[in-house]
């Protein structure tokens, strides 16, 4: 019978001369070796916003996340960028009585999105401000495209969002983020913005966007889930890789600033491929699933949410994503602080 080995019992050092562990050997040394660091400057914070004053309605399955009214989200804004995060994407959360087949409210000049492109415009110049292309927000169908006898229609779809857009761009978006799935909508709402002369309007392509269900606290959030059927039709089969390459290739080619992964954590692997394949920015979306999960874990103390947190972003990162969308921008930038 073996037993486990006693001091006495060992014989010397081996000879090995390659030992990894001396780079890990202290807190220094790591720092000086490690490959992949985070910056705020990198985050790209998401935000709900409502209509009203003096809001801030948490979201049940977002733990720390709110419906911001325009005046709380310019608090919130503020302190983003006093700790580095200088840009936001916006999401507007309205009521079902502003909704409809053909998302009209979307290119309202006074809506809700517009509203709050112009409010952090004027109070935080320097804010980036990215704005969500796709109907389901404004959606009583709550689809990404027009539906029509349970159809989701691409073409029809296509002068909707550039309106949207060219809308979005007027009330002073700096990048719009066309998240809808659509074919040929990058080229689409290019044309469109440069043919109302805003040449300088960026383009964040969804790109490699996946039927995911990881998107749930979202859905919650926005109160925008499909009415009938699903997003399998335009979102991708998580499935698939290579298609995402395909995806991705065409949205550079139609005119994409940069290109989008979404889900982040589950698919690092496309975040990858992709970094590999396209010369334009790249970045993860870490979406409400992902962060739900690690704040339930966190909740009943089976995780250490904020170490788990660091490594999800890092993990990100090392992937291959040069931008990241995560609604931890206000934690991650404290840590990254301090
Ligand atoms: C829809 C949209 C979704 C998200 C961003 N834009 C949900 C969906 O496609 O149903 C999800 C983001 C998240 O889960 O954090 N245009």
């Amino acid at each position: 019978m073996t037993t486990t080995p006693s001091d006495d019992d060992f014989l010397g050092p081996v000879d090995l001369p390659i030992r990894p562990r001396r780079n890990r050997r202290t807190a220094a040394i790591r720092g000086l070796v490690r490959e992949t660091r985070l910056s705020p400057e990198s985050f790209i914070m998401p935000v709900f916003v409502v209509d009203g004053e003096n809001q801030r309605i948490p979201i049940s399955a977002m733990p720390g996340c709110h419906r911001f009214s325009v005046d709380e989200l310019l608090v919130e804004a503020r302190l983003a960028q006093s700790l580095g995060v200088n840009a936001l994407a916006l999401f507007p959360a309205l009521s079902e009585s502003q909704k409809d087949k053909r998302a009209s409210e979307s290119t309202n000049p006074d809506g809700l999105c517009q509203r709050a492109i112009r409010e952090i415009k004027s109070s935080l110049p320097g804010m980036i401000v990215v704005t969500d292309v796709a109907m389901d927000p404004y959606s009583s169908d709550g689809h990404d495209g027009l539906v029509e006898d349970g159809q989701i229609l691409n073409d029809e779809t296509l002068e909707i969002l550039a309106c949207m857009a060219v809308s979005q761009a007027e009330a002073g978006a700096d990048i719009v983020a066309p998240s809808d799935m659509m074919d040929g909508r990058i080229g689409y709402i290019r044309d469109a913005l440069d043919l109302e002369g805003f040449t300088d309007v960026g383009i964040l392509a969804y790109s490699a966007k996946y039927a995911s269900a990881f998107y749930g606290p979202f859905r919650e959030a926005l109160d925008s889930a499909p009415k009938a059927g699903d997003k399998k039709t335009y979102q991708m089969d998580p499935a698939n890789a290579t298609e995402a390459i395909r995806e991705v290739l065409l949205d550079v080619e139609e005119g994409a600033d940069m290109v989008m992964v979404k889900p982040g954590l589950p698919y690092l692997d496309i975040i990858r491929r992709v970094k590999d394949a396209v010369e334009v920015p790249v970045a993860a979306y870490h979406v409400s699933g992902e962060f739900a999960m690690i704040k339930a874990a966190a909740e009943r103390g089976w995780l250490d949410g904020e170490a788990a947190m660091f490594e999800a972003h890092i993990a990100l990162k090392r992937a291959g994503a040069d931008i990241i969308l995560t609604y931890n921008a206000i934690d991650m930038a404290k840590i990254l602080q301090s």
